[in-house]
């Protein structure tokens, strides 16, 4: 990014509303109103006892996520280190390691309610490159939900509003009951994430 649109960037981003808030509130970003709109409008987290967030780093959805008393474990993942917050266990792991899979088995076995996944992948612009990356993303995430939701849990994951939201809406309605797709207004309007909710684990 050049000097200038580096400059423009700062401004748009320290005059967004929600980032204004974020910091008012001490949440590590913005993405905390996403998390808070989808459960005002879903109420996953407070009919959960253990919640996995996949992709948690700086922290923000895990800060949301301790707010909620009837939470018993809070655990977060992510490739990058985050600050510790009190009463969440962290790993710092890539999704895709299979040595993750093995370990959150062992230890989480068929435990959560609900898993969360805010991952983008990095974009390239290039849409079929982008959605592929959402794909192997959302496989990864899928292995992990698959061995760790109990029986009628959910999964909240981002995903692209792109050529392949279908087929990849298609998929996860083999492993769950009902889907919704959600673009929080928290979400940036010129971005085209959406949060595909996932309802209702089934035993395949
Ligand atoms: C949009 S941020 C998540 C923000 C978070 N929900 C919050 O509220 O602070 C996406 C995160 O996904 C992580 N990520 C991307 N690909 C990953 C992967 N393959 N394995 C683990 N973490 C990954 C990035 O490191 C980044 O921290």
């Amino acid at each position: 990014m050049s000097g200038k649109k580096k400059s423009n960037w700062f401004k748009a981003h320290n005059n967004d509303f929600y980032v204004r808030l974020s910091k008012k509130n001490d949440y590590k970003s913005r993405a905390a109103y996403k998390l808070i709109e989808l459960e005002e409008k879903f109420s996953l987290i407070r009919g959960s006892k253990n919640v996995l967030d996949l992709g948690c780093a700086p922290g923000s959805w895990l800060q949301v996520l301790s707010s909620f008393p009837n939470l018993i474990s809070i655990v977060g993942v992510d490739r990058l280190e985050i600050d510790r917050i009190q009463g969440v266990e962290f790993f710092r792991y890539d999704i895709s390691d299979l040595s993750l899979l093995d370990l959150l088995t062992k230890k989480f076995n068929s435990k959560f309610n609900l898993v969360l996944s805010d991952i983008a992948p990095n974009i390239t612009g290039i849409v079929d490159v982008d959605q592929a990356n959402f794909a192997s993303v959302t496989e990864n995430v899928l292995n992990i939900s698959n061995k760790l939701l109990e029986i009628d849990g959910n999964l909240i994951i981002k995903q692209f509003n792109g050529p392949r939201l279908k087929e990849i809406s298609n998929l996860l309605e083999i492993s769950f009951k009902k889907i919704e797709v959600f673009k929080p207004k928290s979400s940036k309007k010129n971005s085209s994430e959406v949060y595909i909710v996932c309802k209702g684990f089934k035993d395949c």
